[in-house]
């Protein structure tokens, strides 16, 4: 199957665009049935395997399970990174799955934050426009962006590292540029992909207690983790990932 046969399979019929449904966001993400299939060589691999999840607003999801269950798949088909093979993709109510690419890097920057294990910052952007980086999208001029962008950083104590480069941070310090980035344009979703894998505990601890905060703020939180101190957390709804099947942990 080509990479994009999957459009030509969407019933697009299902869909009743009764603008009454829009009045009110549903859900953060739903997921029907979703499968991920890759083509290696002549093998095929089922990175996810028939995943049904709903996620209101607000909820702390934390998704655990070993290396290759298919973790960072399920991330990147919310995060509208990647393409489900087949099934349902909702995010804030919207069939992302079937929508060309265009629309989905704009949904992306709109609703949701991204943050991931080795941070990702550009290595040649400081600081302060490394946040400023995904505010492509917006009105405002570049000295009230940046404005916004100090803001974000002085939120998680980083105000005194604006004109750093990545390389001059540490890595507790660079995953906190990455959180501030993920917040950018203010999303209802953040998504984090194994965050505090690669930092030490004092790190780990305040990367914890951010992500926390968010989510006390509102934010629905997306984590993929195993991180005994982000699954045992109060509050948080726990999921183990297995061969690509997902179940709720109870
Ligand atoms: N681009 C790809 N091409 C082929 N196989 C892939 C690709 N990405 C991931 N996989 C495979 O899909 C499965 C799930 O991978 P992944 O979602 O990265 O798992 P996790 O994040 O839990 O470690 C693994 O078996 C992995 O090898
Ligand atoms: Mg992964």
């Amino acid at each position: 199957m080509a990479d994009d046969d999957y459009l030509d399979a969407i019933d697009y019929t299902k869909d009743t665009l009764d603008v009454e449904d829009f009045k009110e966001i549903r859900h953060a993400v739903k997921l029907q049935d979703v499968f991920r299939t890759y083509k290696f060589g002549k093998e095929e691999i089922t990175a996810l395997n028939g995943v049904s999840l709903v996620i209101n607003q607000g909820d702390f999801v934390v998704v655990s399970g070993k290396s290759g269950s298919g973790k960072t798949t399920l991330l990147n088909i919310i995060g509208a990174i990647d393409l489900a093979t087949s099934g349902r993709v909702f995010v804030m109510d919207v069939p992302i799955n079937d929508y060309d690419e265009s629309f989905r890097s704009t949904f992306r920057l709109d609703n949701t934050g991204f943050i991931f294990q080795s941070y990702n910052l550009v290595s040649t952007l400081t600081a302060v426009e490394n946040v400023m980086f995904p505010m492509q999208l917006s009105s405002k001029n570049q000295s009230e962006l940046r404005d916004d962008a100090i803001k974000l950083l002085e939120d998680i104590e980083m105000g005194h590292r604006l004109d750093h480069l990545p390389w001059q941070l540490s890595s507790g310090e660079q995953q906190r540029v990455a959180i501030a980035r993920a917040m950018a344009n203010d999303p209802a979703i953040i998504l984090a992909d194994e965050p505090t894998a690669n930092l030490d505990g004092e790190s780990g601890q305040m990367i914890r207690d951010l992500l926390a905060k968010l989510n006390e703020q509102g934010k629905t939180l997306i984590v993929m983790t195993h991180d005994e101190d982000i699954i045992n957390r109060k509050g948080v709804r726990h999921f183990t990932m297995k061969n690509g099947e997902l179940n709720q942990n109870v």
